[in-house]
């Protein structure tokens, strides 16, 4: 069996005072097949090296971006990224073929509740629309977008120790596109992957 090889490109301005996505990152970077990038860390001065990472992108079979929303979007790294990186002739244009057929997606964490992210909620968006340019930015460069996987009312998870059971979802998530056992075609149309792994593993399984 194929095993793809997962990137994660991980945007967090304050890592260390981080109590979700500090963790689901260290069990990341226990899974054979899946690279961390820690972009911060990195690129203290967003001076991001152009051909490394177009490199490690050609590299990798899945593209995830992880991130805690800030304001309704990625930290800012995440789109200096973007407008560096997808240059024209790799990501896009007639010979920018270089993602073509890669499934990608978003793992963020948010404060404000799930309810909240509805139409009729308070911040009248679902994820999923919020994160739109994203979502097409992926259709542009021929990838194969999928919902986003998300951890709402992010700022007290760790009190009510709802942190164990995502990461546990979340593990479950990468191996399963680690293994190619994540059905793509059924989880494409979702407004979230979370709370729908279970048949959309268990689809593939059959
Ligand atoms: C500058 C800033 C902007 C934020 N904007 C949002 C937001 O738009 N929506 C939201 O639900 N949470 C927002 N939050 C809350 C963070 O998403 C939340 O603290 C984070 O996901 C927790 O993850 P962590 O423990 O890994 O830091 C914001 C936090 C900060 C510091």
């Amino acid at each position: 069996m194929k095993h793809n090889k997962i990137l994660i490109l991980y945007a967090h301005p304050s890592p260390h005072r981080s109590e979700v996505n500090k963790p689901m990152i260290r069990a990341a970077k226990k899974i054979a097949g899946v690279t961390v990038v820690d972009l911060y860390y990195e690129y203290p001065n967003f001076d991001i090296d152009i051909d490394k990472e177009q490199q490690r992108l050609r590299d990798h079979d899945v593209i995830i971006f992880q991130f805690p929303l800030y304001w309704y979007s990625t930290p800012s790294i995440l789109k200096e990224w973007q407008d560096l990186v997808l240059e024209y002739g790799f990501a896009y244009g007639s010979e920018g073929t270089a993602l073509h057929g890669k499934p990608m997606l978003c793992v963020l964490s948010a404060g404000g509740k799930e309810q909240a992210y509805d139409l009729n909620g308070l911040n009248h968006f679902t994820i999923r629309q919020l994160l739109a340019p994203i979502e097409q930015m992926a259709n542009l460069t021929g990838m194969r977008y999928l919902p986003p996987f998300t951890l709402f009312n992010a700022r007290t998870a760790y009190e009510e120790r709802r942190i164990p059971e995502h990461l546990k979802q979340y593990k479950r998530l990468l191996h399963a596109l680690v293994e190619n056992r994540l059905d793509i075609e059924q989880a494409a149309p979702l407004t979230l992957l979370t709370h729908k792994l279970d048949d959309l593993i268990a689809a593939k399984e059959d």
